[in-house]
Formats: structure tokens, sequence, C-alpha cells
């Protein structure tokens, strides 16, 4: 390259985006074949993005761009939804309030800016409780400009499915018994798509992985037998070291952790999930090579930089109580007026996405505290779209919080970002059933 060129080059770096050269990826959904159960067991018909579930797993650097054109090949409208990302508002996949469905045959172009590193995903925001159980999701991962150094780094899509004896999909979607108790818990958990009985290590071994709940209402509390991975960050954003005896993931949320392989080789050591306690299963065993250890000590857990989030002002903040009510064992909202929707925010039940009335009017630059009551007997992972927001009164920035039965959590943020904004419990069966809300920054 001559002088010439050089600067010519130079110039365009500096000049404004330009966007032509972004390129454009695609997503097609469709229905595909896929082995769910494994050998000795027909395959699954199911619904995928680029014939596979999980989707291909998307990966771009922090402050890229992502260009996305997604087509339809399925029967039915779709959308998608970039879990997690702040975006602009058009682009947030919400239809009937940012964009319309995409039709049967119809495409749409997504593009925009990734501001902030971490584990994300997507997935369709519309006829969920179908879509997502059906297998649409995958994996959106923006990492770091300077990225911790990791032997591998690693994504598991955790979900589940409800399969009758043939292997096939059990298709009660949406049916009033699921979404008034706990929603559509499966009966077959999978990793990446499938059962998996081992996942091969090797000792002395350095993983980053990163755990996406992709499943519509399945809680997961992964207990590593013999190991304690350390949670390098939640929702994507870094989170305070820490080693908990169980890592708890509802609906939607993620945890990067690091997985460090101390034990002995040809050692095998269980990962049990015990959110519900007395229905704890193995999810897998660690299965570790005969091979001599690859290291013997440590480097010190790393710590991620942290994104460009906005620090609400807390003592400036406006307050704003939202409560969850409805749900069985407590005042379902009544069915004459509004069949079907078991669930309410302050009191109102929305279907989904029939919500054009607005729940809050927040001022662009502001900072709020949101008060988020849950009044029923059940857990609801409650999650903002457009922003991230921090639990008081030192939780890390997240996208969710999960509220236990009859607990409460305050989140603060500055409404940063301008548009309609969903807030919703990530249960995808309440979601539809009335547990969302549309909130406004203006
Ligand atoms: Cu994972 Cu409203 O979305
Ligand atoms: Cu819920």
């Amino acid at each position: 390259m001559n002088r010439r060129q050089f600067l010519q080059l130079g110039a365009l770096a500096c000049a404004p985006r330009v966007h032509a050269a972004v390129p454009t990826r695609k997503l097609s959904l469709g229905s595909a074949r896929q082995s769910i159960v494994g050998a000795g067991h027909p395959d699954t018909l199911v619904w995928a993005y680029n014939g596979t579930v999980p989707g291909p797993e998307l990966r771009f650097k922090q402050g890229e761009r992502l260009r996305i054109e997604v087509e339809n090949a399925l029967p039915v409208q779709t959308t998608v939804h970039w879990h997690g990302i702040r975006l602009p508002n058009a682009m947030d996949g919400v239809p009937g309030v940012t964009q319309e469905p995409i039709d049967k045959g119809g495409r749409f172009l997504y593009e925009f800016d990734l501001p902030d590193a971490g584990t994300f995903w997507y997935h369709p925001h519309l006829g969920s409780p179908e879509q997502v159980a059906r297998g649409l999701y995958g994996a959106l991962i923006v990492e770091e400009r300077n990225a911790p150094p990791v032997d591998r780094d690693l994504v598991w899509v955790l979900s589940d499915w409800r399969l009758d004896r043939e292997a096939r999909l059990v298709e009660n979607f949406g049916n009033p018994m699921d979404g008034s108790h706990a929603g559509r818990i499966g009966n077959t958990v999978t990793v990446n798509g499938a059962i998996r009985e081992f996942f091969d290590v090797r000792s002395g071994e350095r993983i980053r992985l990163r755990l996406i709940n992709a499943s519509n209402a399945r809680i997961y509390g992964l207990e590593f037998e013999g190991h304690r991975p350390a949670v390098l960050a939640l929702d994507g954003h870094p989170a305070e070291p820490d080693s908990p005896a169980r890592i708890v993931l509802g609906p939607g949320q993620r945890a990067d952790v690091i997985l460090d392989c101390k034990a002995n080789p040809g050692s095998t050591h269980r990962i049990i999930d015990s959110f519900y306690r007395r229905r704890a299963y193995e999810l897998l065993k660690l299965r570790y090579a005969a091979q001599p250890p690859l290291r013997t000590s440590f480097e010190p857990v790393p710590r991620l930089a942290a994104n460009p989030i906005a620090v609400p002002d807390l003592a400036k903040a406006e307050r704003h109580r939202v409560a969850f009510g409805g749900g069985a064992m407590r005042a379902v909202p009544n069915q004459r007026q509004h069949k079907g929707l078991f669930w309410s925010v302050n009191g109102r039940p929305v279907p989904e996405h029939a919500h054009h009335e607005v729940l809050l009017n927040l001022k662009r630059g502001a900072s709020y505290v949101l008060e988020l009551v849950n009044d029923t007997a059940w857990h609801h992972p409650i999650h903002l779209h457009g922003h991230v927001f921090r639990a008081l009164p030192n939780g890390t920035w997240a996208d969710s919080v999960l509220l236990n039965p009859d607990e409460r959590a305050e989140i603060a943020f500055v409404a940063d970002n301008p548009g309609d904004w969903m807030l919703h419990c990530h249960v995808l069966e309440h979601q539809a059933t009335g547990m969302m809300a549309l909130v406004r920054v203006a």
C-alpha cells in the first residue's frame, strides 16, 4: 500500500460510519427436523433459524454494527427481538409497537449498533409461547474489545421441550392451565438443542461458559459438583466476582461464568439442576480427559470492563410502583371481561400485543426507580426492553430481575432511549395472558 492509499483509508476510518460496508447476514425461519432426544429416537419437527435449534450463534465485537435480513418461511407471522440490546426503538422487534409483523414469505432488515459487550440472545416477540417452544431462539454474543484470555469461550443455550413418547412436540401451546400457573415447563431439557450426557473438558482448562435460559418458563438452578464457577457477568453485564453454590437463571436471563477445570484427569462430575427441589435432575456430566493437566495454577478470575451505561441519580429519581397480580391461587382477572387473561400489571390485564395503552410516561434523560411488586404466588422474571437497570441496593446492571412469589424489587435506571418499550414477565405464557405493559420514553 502506498502512502496515498494509506491516507485515504485513514480518512475513511475517521469519516462517519459507512453503513454500506457492514456485511449483511441472513436468518431464515422455517421448519426443520432435529435429533433432540438422541440416537434411537425419532427426530423432532421444530421451527428454526437457518435450520438448527438453537439458531446460529451470532458473534460481533463491541461497537460493531449488526445487519441481518430476516426471511420468514414459516406459516405464521413473526418478528425478531434482540433481547438485552440497547438499540433504536424501530429495531426492537415488537409487533404493533415498533414494527409490523413479518408476514409469511416476508422479509425485514434489522440494523443497529452494538454498544454493550455481553451475552445476549434473539427470539420472536409474536406468538412467543408457541414460536419459542418450537425452537426459535439463538445466542447473540458481543465480545469485549479486550476479552479476558480463556482456553474456550462457549455458549450453552438451555431450553426445555414438552415431548411425547415419539419425541414429537406436544402442541398444547398457550393452554389456560400453563397460562394461569407456572407456564409451559417441558419434560426434556436440552443444552444447545439436544440432550447431552457428557461435556468433555481437560484438566487445567479455563472455560468461559455463557449460559442462556431460552426456556418459555423453566427456571434453572445449576450446581457444578466439585466445582465453583465464578460469575463474570449477568445478563451480559459485568458482575462482582462471586462463586455461588447455585447459579439461578429465570427465563431470558444469562450468566457468564469462568469454569476452571481443577479436578483430576479421568474424573467425571455431575451438573445438577436443583431449582425445583423435589424434581432435581442431572443436566449432564463434566468428563475429564485422561491427559495430564494443561496447567496446575490459575490466574485470578478476570474482571470485565464496564459497559457505557448512564448511572441513575437516586436522589433525584422519580419513583413508580408497578404491581404484578393475578394467577392461580390469587385474584385472576374476571374471565367474562378478560377471557384468557390471567395476570395483570397495576390491575390491568393486557393481551399480547394489544398494548397501546401506556403504563408509564418517562422523561428522556431522567432517572427512575421502579418498585416492582409481585402480588402473586408464582415466580416472574421481569424484563425491560431498550434499557439496563440496577436492582437496588447493590445489584449489577441487568435487563431482567427474577421475582420470587410475594417478593418485591427496586430497579433504577436512566430513561435514555426514546421510544415505546415493553416491560413484561418473561414466562412467555404469562406475557401472553396479561403480564405485559408499555413504558414510553419521550
Ligand atoms: Cu426476551 Cu420482551 O423479551
Ligand atoms: Cu410471570
